[in-house]
């Protein structure tokens, strides 16, 4: 696996002006000799503060989710092209938080994927089952449903998408899916994506959930691990740092 990683942070709803400017002063100034590709996904109101802090480095600005809609009457929500004023190159869309508390449907997260392609905004599509789905066996059923809802909308500009695995019990809960337990499900939707593109071996597939310091280099070792989607680490400069420095 020679493809260039990417850890992506999501900050989720944390952070302030003051917090922002110290976390990354501490990331940045600690980046050294980065042999992946780096991304911070942060709460809308703090674009234009993190890409003015974030400018001419390496890190790249995210946002945590993109509207479905191009404009109009859709009173809180945030366009593509609003997020590109503010230099923004990956979208979060579907995050299981997204789904579980905002009804978000297979279709409006592949509605949104569409929208960031369209605008040349890189969706980072985000699968995952639930602890109850696991237990009923569910899990590849249901990874394979949201990733196909993305695929049967964005047809061949699906090698521009990155997929984050995210099993719901993992995340916030300090459950790590073990690296094989990660590997086995990156390995079917790897699959899912070769039937449906020439060029799926160039998407990056990355896990989320948990990665931290002390486990982030055994997952990152998995063939079909691409990079990490991580939360609560990201929000402490060294953790995030190592993990960074693991993706190589
Ligand atoms: O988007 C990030 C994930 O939801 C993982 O969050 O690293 O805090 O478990 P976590």
């Amino acid at each position: 696996n020679n493809k260039k990683k990417l850890i992506a942070g999501n900050w989720k709803m944390n952070g302030s002006l003051a917090a922002n400017e110290v976390l990354l002063k501490a990331l940045i100034a600690g980046l050294d000799d980065v042999a992946c590709d780096v991304a911070v996904a942060v709460p809308a109101p703090y674009l234009a503060q993190v890409q003015a802090l974030t400018a001419g480095t390496v890190v790249a600005v995210a946002a945590q989710d993109v509207s479905r809609y191009e404009s109009g009457a859709y009173t809180g929500e945030v366009s593509v092209a609003m997020l590109k004023d503010f230099g923004v190159r990956y979208a979060l869309v579907g995050h299981s938080e997204r789904r579980q508390y905002h009804g978000e449907t297979d279709v409006a997260v592949a509605e949104k994927a569409q929208r960031a392609l369209a605008a040349g905004v890189t969706p980072i599509v985000c699968v995952g089952e639930t602890l109850q789905e696991r237990e009923a066996g569910q899990t590849e059923a249901v990874v394979k449903r949201q990733l196909a809802a993305v695929i049967h909308l964005n047809g061949h500009c699906i090698s521009e998408i990155v997929v984050a695995y995210e099993p719901v019990w993992a995340i916030g809960t300090g459950r790590t899916a073990s690296p094989e337990q990660a590997q086995a499900v990156h390995a079917v939707l790897r699959a899912q994506l070769s039937a449906a593109s020439e060029h799926a071996d160039r998407i990056r597939l990355l896990y989320g959930g948990s990665m931290n310091a002390g486990n982030a280099a055994q997952l990152l070792a998995q063939p079909d691990i691409d990079g990490g989607l991580v939360g609560g680490a990201s929000l402490k400069a060294a953790d995030f740092l190592q993990i960074i420095a693991a993706a190589r």
